[in-house]
């Protein structure tokens, strides 16, 4: 049978991505303190590099928002399952997330956090599916530009599985 995995970004490739990021936050944020809120559970393996990599002081928190089903469909409800713990109130907050489809989880979670007074709130994101967007998102970090297609690995899941593939790739057969 052949394997319905098709490689998008190897190791290396998101290795120096990450970095690459990594390197111009550390540069824009030096000097002062960012929070990294980290969108569960896609942006976890990619918050956890990018903040090894970052040169400056930040803080960790995560938000656990549901806005897909169980397969590729989504069922444009955005809930948050788990909010951030801290206080972010005059702080530097970047929100992070592995992906951005139609940008409504983006833009839904800028809306709420922007209410609380952070002193400055902006995005990363890995992968920008950027053909689907419908949400006006400025995306302040982004890794890599990416087609219309279904994609897995590197924390991101189809049904829960595949999350923990060290590479990115699209399914070929989601069924
Ligand atoms: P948005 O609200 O449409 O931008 O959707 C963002 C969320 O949908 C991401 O945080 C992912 O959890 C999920 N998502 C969107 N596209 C994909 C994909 O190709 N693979 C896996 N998850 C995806
Ligand atoms: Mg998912």
């Amino acid at each position: 049978m052949d394997d319905p995995l098709n490689i998008l970004f190897d190791e290396q490739a998101i290795e120096q991505k990450v970095s690459e990021l990594a390197g111009q936050i550390s540069h824009d944020y030096a000097g002062k303190e960012l929070v990294l809120v980290c969108i569960l559970k896609g942006a976890a393996i990619f918050a956890a590099d990018l903040s090894r990599h970052l040169t400056i002081p930040v803080g960790l928190d995560f938000v656990h928002v549901s806005s897909y089903g169980s397969a590729t469909v989504s069922s444009r409800t955005i809930t948050v399952k788990k909010d951030i713990d801290m206080d972010i109130r005059g702080k530097n907050v970047l929100l992070v997330d592995g992906i951005i489809d139609t940008g409504d989880t983006m833009q839904y979670l800028l809306e709420q956090y922007r209410k609380r007074g952070p002193a400055s709130i902006k995005v990363a994101v890995l992968l920008d599916k950027h053909s689907r967007r419908t949400a006006d998102v400025r995306l302040d970090y982004r890794g890599f530009e990416i087609p219309d297609e279904f994609v897995v690995g590197y924390g991101m899941d189809c049904g829960e599985k595949y999350r923990n593939l060290p590479y990115i790739a699209t399914l070929k057969n989601t069924e």
